[in-house]
């Protein structure tokens, strides 16, 4: 859909997403291709300069990933990171070595005057983590940086324009690693930074239009979450009367979250908006089951079944869009091949098939917070583009056991008094989730003279970048107290709140 920018050549490093966010950030357009690619997907990109990442792998390594041979004769700026280095090194005439000190944490970087060190001073602490090394720079390269242990630590060739450093500009250790990456990016390769959420708006309207050509119309599954809320944005400021979106209410959402959907797409922005209401349904399906992924199979099936219920009722309906973001198709596309951990909960079972729709993916070259940044470009509110991630399964999933009406009311009730909690005091945005759990048990307690023998629920906050790890939140002493008293005395049937103090791994995120 993006033409130009960056193409980065993904070998496995941990950082290579990084580096893509950095370039991002400064302004210019970047994707990551499978290093070991073909070069026609590069070209496809039409970019104006190529990064080589780095790698787990030595460039010597039976095995080793290795990118198109157009790399080594392009006429593009190319900049290798680690082992990016280390693969101009070992492909163009330099020698690579390996059994040297592994080099692992900060160093003070020295720098000679060059082009690629131009107006970045000497003797700043940059990150390193390498086992190879540079022994022999390619003909035509100058060494332009070393360190203490490293005698080769960045090289340049300056009539092709290529680089090589052997630490990470892209972390924040580096600590003038943004300056280099934009030295890089402007004033060697001559990018433009012209990529902002403003500027993709208007690539992503065209793109859903051409897409849908003259006759087509499209559906959404809007869950009220962030991606899928940004997606309805998008679509009904591209096509707002070939666009119908469906929410399907499973009764096992926050409370008052219907109605916030409502409100926002059908009051505010004036959508075709479908409710289905299908609570009684997915209750009545879920009573009595225990087993959590029990649970997650009959509201999936469920709500395919709504869902296409909803879909075969709109006339002339052509393509379905999902709110896929960019790291679900780097995980798809990355070199070690598709991880197991694929959502697929963004995939609404097979539908497109079934019904012989196209999907629409408006999202997926974008990161989270460019998401969010988005949304608010298109007018969401910031309530609206900070939610914390909600399950699809819903509180079923935080009702421990078999989930009725009254479990559902009680740990609505709860939960509305913690997360007011966090927004009044201004703690929300510090936490990437937080939500509460009703246990299966009863404990014993006091209130006023009185003997009780009501329920407890657990509160859990979490931080994390990903949702892939996470670390309990450290949530002041203060503030915990605050809640849960105010939590004991507004709901009644709860005498007792403990904290989740599990990070993730080994615990998950969620309790069921
Ligand atoms: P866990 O519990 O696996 O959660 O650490 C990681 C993230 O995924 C969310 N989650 C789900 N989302 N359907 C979803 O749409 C699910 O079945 C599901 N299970 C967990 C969880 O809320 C967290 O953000």
């Amino acid at each position: 859909m993006i033409k130009g920018g960056v193409a980065i050549l993904d070998f496995g490093s941990q950082y290579t997403q990084l580096i893509a966010r950095r370039v991002r950030e400064l302004g210019v357009y970047c994707e990551l291709l499978p290093g070991n690619c073909e070069w026609k997907e590069v070209e496809k990109l039409a970019p104006g300069a190529i990064v080589l990442a780095g790698s787990p792998y030595s460039v010597y390594q039976q095995g080793s990933p290795m990118p198109p041979d157009d790399v080594f004769s392009t006429k593009l700026p190319v900049l290798g990171i680690c082992y990016g280095m280390q693969l101009l090194a070992h492909r163009t005439g330099g020698r690579v070595e390996g059994g040297h000190h592994r080099e692992y944490g900060p160093a003070s970087l020295n720098t000679r005057t060059s082009m690629l060190f131009d107006g970045i001073k000497t003797g700043q602490q940059a990150w390193m983590s390498h086992g190879d090394r540079v022994t022999q720079v390619p003909p035509g390269y100058t060494v332009v940086a070393s360190t203490d242990l490293l005698p080769v630590a960045a090289m340049e060739n300056t009539a092709l324009k290529r680089f090589g450093v052997q630490f990470h500009p892209e972390v924040n250790h580096t600590v003038f690693g943004t300056a280099l990456l934009r030295h890089f990016l402007f004033d060697i390769a001559g990018l433009r930074a012209n990529w902002d959420m403003k500027y993709f708006s208007t690539v992503a309207k065209q793109y859903i239009r051409d897409e849908l050509g003259e006759n087509g119309k499209v559906i959404l599954g809007l869950s009220g979450g962030v991606d899928s809320s940004v997606v309805a944005a998008l679509l009904h400021s591209a096509v707002a009367d070939r666009f119908v979106p469906i929410f399907v209410d499973n009764g096992l959402l926050r409370a008052g979250e219907r109605e916030e959907v409502e409100n926002t797409f059908k009051e505010h922005f004036r959508m075709d908006l479908v409710t289905v209401d299908g609570e009684d349904r997915f209750l009545s399906e879920l009573a009595g089951v225990s087993d959590p992924e029990q649970k997650r199979k009959i509201i999936g099936r469920v709500f395919i079944e709504l869902f296409e219920e909803a879909a075969n009722s709109i006339p002339g309906v052509t393509h379905l869009a999902q709110g896929t973001l960019y790291p679900d198709v780097i995980e798809s596309v990355s070199f070690r091949g598709p991880s197991a951990t694929i959502k697929s909960h963004h995939n609404v079972g097979g539908l497109p098939e079934r019904m012989n729709l196209k999907l629409l993916e408006p999202l997926r070259e974008l990161f989270k917070d460019e998401v969010r940044e988005l949304g608010t470009e298109l007018g969401l509110s910031r309530r609206m583009v900070s939610r914390h991630p909600f399950p699809g399964p819903g509180l079923a999933v935080r009702i421990l056991g078999p989930v009725t009406r009254e479990d559902r009311d009680l740990l609505q009730k709860v939960d509305s008094v913690f997360i007011d909690y966090l927004r009044e005091k201004g703690l929300y945005d510090e936490i990437w989730q937080a939500f509460s759990v009703l246990l299966p048990i009863r404990t014993v307690g006091v209130m006023g003279d009185e003997r009780t023998y009501d329920r407890v629920v657990a509160l859990r906050a979490v931080t994390s970048t990903d949702g892939m790890t996470a670390d309990w939140y450290r949530m002041d002493p203060a503030h915990m107290a605050a809640v849960s008293s105010r939590i004991v005395n507004r709901v009644k049937g709860v005498s007792r709140i403990v904290y989740d103090i599990s990070s993730k791994p080994p615990g998950t995120i969620e309790w069921e």
